[in-house]
């Protein structure tokens, strides 16, 4: 059996109706995972279990919301008997605007959903985690857990949090041999980033200029990152925090990072 084979074990991915979440799915599906796709599109999450193929399921639900979370823990427990894997990628942008003009409300809602989800998710997973003395968690940091984002205050906010949540969850259950890691995403071709680009907010040839590998990533890069985490090739990584990012936050020089043909 292969280090990346994950047959029998129950995954359970939030947000993982889109993007990196949708990626990650069929990623530890074909390698024979059973995964629980959890989303606030319920309907979305549903086809998409579908999709996988028998064996896989959909649910609805707000990780914002703590009954929530407690609810698709315990269905993904009860479908699977078991939770091997727990990937915190719901996730939603900023709202760009210039910081006297944020709402409060805005903020607290961006950061109960990346960084309250993502502690709440893995708390009730933990519960299902420790008897087995088994489990993997992996939340999604990004470059805005090491640089800032302007305008972006909640995310970079949240994102740097998330950096400290994964640190304290590691040390807190590397006694039950349970292993919480983060990936720290460049900018990835999703919906999330395709949405700010078509707002105008972002411009993909600056984003490709300043990223030395000179590309938005696919969303199957982040997959593959997280499947090696929660592989046993990662047996001993704990509390650590992983740039899938093209080398952008390594690139710290006063010019563009990539030259770009026609761009
Ligand atoms: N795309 C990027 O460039 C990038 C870079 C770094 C980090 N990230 C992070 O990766 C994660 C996934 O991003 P993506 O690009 O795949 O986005 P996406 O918009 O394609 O997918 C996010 C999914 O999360 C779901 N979601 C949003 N709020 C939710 C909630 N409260 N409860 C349950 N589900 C919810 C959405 O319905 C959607 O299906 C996010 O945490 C994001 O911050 C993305």
């Amino acid at each position: 059996m292969s280090d990346t084979d994950f047959t029998g074990q129950g995954v359970l991915i939030t947000g993982g109706a889109s993007g990196i979440g949708w990626a990650t799915a069929a990623a530890f599906a074909a390698r024979g995972a059973r995964v629980a796709i959890a989303d606030l599109k319920a309907d979305v999450a549903q086809s998409r279990a579908v999709e996988l193929g028998d064996g896989h399921i959909g649910l609805g639900g707000d990780v914002a919301d703590e009954a929530a979370c407690d609810r698709i823990v315990a269905a993904t427990a009860e479908a699977f008997g078991r939770i091997d894997v727990l990937v915190n990628c719901a996730g939603i942008v900023d709202s760009f605007a210039p910081t006297v003009e944020q709402s409060g409300a805005a903020f607290k809602r961006l950061m109960d959903i990346h960084v309250g989800g993502s502690f709440q998710m893995a708390k009730r997973a933990a519960v299902e985690m420790i008897p087995r003395k088994h489990g993997v968690i992996v939340n999604i940091s990004s470059i805005a857990g090491a640089l800032a984002l302007p305008r972006r205050n909640a995310y970079t906010a949240a994102k740097h949090g998330l950096i400290g949540l994964t640190k304290a969850l590691a040390c807190d259950w590397a006694e039950h041999r349970i292993r919480v890691n983060a990936v720290a995403p460049g900018y990835v071709d999703t919906p999330f980033i395709a949405g700010a680009i078509e707002a105008g907010r972002l411009d993909p040839a600056i984003i490709r200029r300043r990223t030395p590998m000179g590309e938005l990533l696919p969303p199957s890069a982040i997959a593959d990152a997280i499947i090696f985490l929660a592989s046993p090739l990662a047996a001993w990584v704990t509390g650590a925090t992983l740039p899938v990012d093209g080398g952008y936050v390594a690139f710290g020089a006063a010019s563009d990072a990539a030259v770009i043909e026609g761009g």
